[in-house]
């Protein structure tokens, strides 16, 4: 296998040696900055009942827990080694129940309908199979006025990174916006980009 494709793999869904001891720190420092604008974009409250699809070593979803007073954050992840990572990182949050994780796809998840103020996603829409489809059950499991918040790079600076495509759909920011209005389902799209200090940082928020 080539080192694309390993690291492309990894990226999707860290596994084995690798994906335990060494892709938290890649996620954790390689992505702190694109995890700081959606937590500024989430404008988090007390009360919040939140969902993360894809949270890998759960560092924004500790950021989070520990802005809330009485909310709760879910949070669901295809990866064995990424639920050791955050669970590990999150264990005083779960053991007072205001963090929940579990491995789920959200492809196949299933939550009850209207149950989420905010669900929100960073790095990880590359590899949602039927985006289309994932996006319309995240609509459903969000409340009336519930928000959606996806953040991601840039298409065209992420093409030069030697990614296999197999395994990495990009996106534009004006193609997350088509996205997400798509079948009249979401509405007050609005993009937020910044450069960061080696990419540009997209976060389209929505509203159920
Ligand atoms: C590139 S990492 C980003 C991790 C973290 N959000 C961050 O910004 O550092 C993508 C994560 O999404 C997870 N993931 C990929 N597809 C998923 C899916 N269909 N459902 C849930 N998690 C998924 C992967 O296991 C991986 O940990």
């Amino acid at each position: 296998m080539s080192f694309s494709k390993f690291i492309s793999k990894q990226s999707s869904k860290p596994s084995g040696l690798f994906g335990r001891f060494i892709m938290p720190f890649f996620f954790e420092f390689g992505n702190i900055e694109l995890n700081n604008l959606v937590f500024d974009t989430l404008s988090v409250k007390d009360s919040d009942h939140l969902l993360e699809i894809g949270f890998g070593p759960g560092a924004l979803i500790n950021k989070i827990a520990k802005k809330m007073k009485s909310g709760m954050i879910e949070g669901i992840e295809v990866s064995n080694s990424m639920i050791e990572s955050a669970q590990k990182k999150n264990k005083k949050f779960s053991k007072e129940g205001k963090v929940k994780i579990q491995l789920a796809d959200i492809e196949s998840a299933q939550f009850d309908e209207n149950n989420f103020d905010k669900i929100f996603s960073v790095n990880a829409i590359y590899f949602w199979k039927e985006p289309n489809t994932t996006i319309s059950k995240i609509y459903h499991f969000l409340k009336p006025e519930g928000q959606l918040t996806i953040g991601f790079h840039d298409k065209n600076e992420m093409k030069n990174m030697s990614l296999d495509s197999d395994v990495f759909n990009l996106y534009s920011p004006s193609e997350i916006s088509d996205l997400l209005s798509g079948y009249g389902l979401f509405k007050d799209i609005q993009t937020v980009s910044k450069k960061g200090k080696q990419r540009m940082l997209h976060c389209v928020s929505a509203i159920k």
